[in-house]
């Protein structure tokens, strides 16, 4: 199948449920769901290129439901990947998953991965969405305006989840039943 086939997919999907695909013309971007298939790190827009045997491809999905934006991010394994490529994919889902584990009020920001001021609060909702590249972590945007593309070629995987931040912990608002 190719990136377009999963962005019809995905709208159709998206706009039975009775939600709007948020990508879809959020300041000009054409389809429905980002489609990062291997060096593109994120924000890639579905195309007729047919997915091959090997590739590694993140589907991020946005829907505005009731008023919210919920919004997740996997990377599928298309066939037989490498095994460089699954430890990639592997490493990625860990970074986010532990990353969720640790939030809880109280908790700075700069204890998931960066040096933003401020701490977490009861009520908050924000997105945990690590993107782990095999080699550098420049990347350079296509004429597109879009498309982020590792600056050395080498693949990229995402995964993420929107949470809630609970008097306990936190809740995933973006958990696929
Ligand atoms: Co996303």
């Amino acid at each position: 199948m190719t990136t377009e086939d999963i962005d019809a997919l995905v709208h159709k999907r998206v706009i039975e449920s009775g939600a709007y695909p948020s990508p879809l013309n959020y300041r000009g971007f054409p389809k429905s769901v980002c489609t990062s298939v291997n060096n593109v790190a994120c924000h890639g827009i579905p195309n007729k290129r047919r997915l091959v045997d090997g590739d590694i491809v993140s589907v991020d999905i946005t829907v505005f439901s009731n008023g919210y934006h919920g919004d997740c991010c996997e990377t599928y394994l298309i066939g037989n990947v490498d095994e460089a490529g699954k430890h990639l994919v592997n490493a990625a889902r860990r970074c986010r998953d532990e990353a969720i584990a640790i939030c809880r009020p109280g908790v700075p920001f700069s204890d998931i991965d960066n040096d933003y001021p401020g701490t977490m609060e009861e009520g908050m909702t924000f997105t945990i969405e690590p993107i782990v590249a095999q080699g550098s972590e420049e990347v350079i945007i296509l004429e597109d305006g879009w498309t982020a593309v590792m600056l050395d070629n080498g693949r990229a995987a995402q995964f993420e989840h929107t949470i809630l931040i609970t008097c306990k912990g936190n809740e995933i608002l973006t958990q696929y039943h």
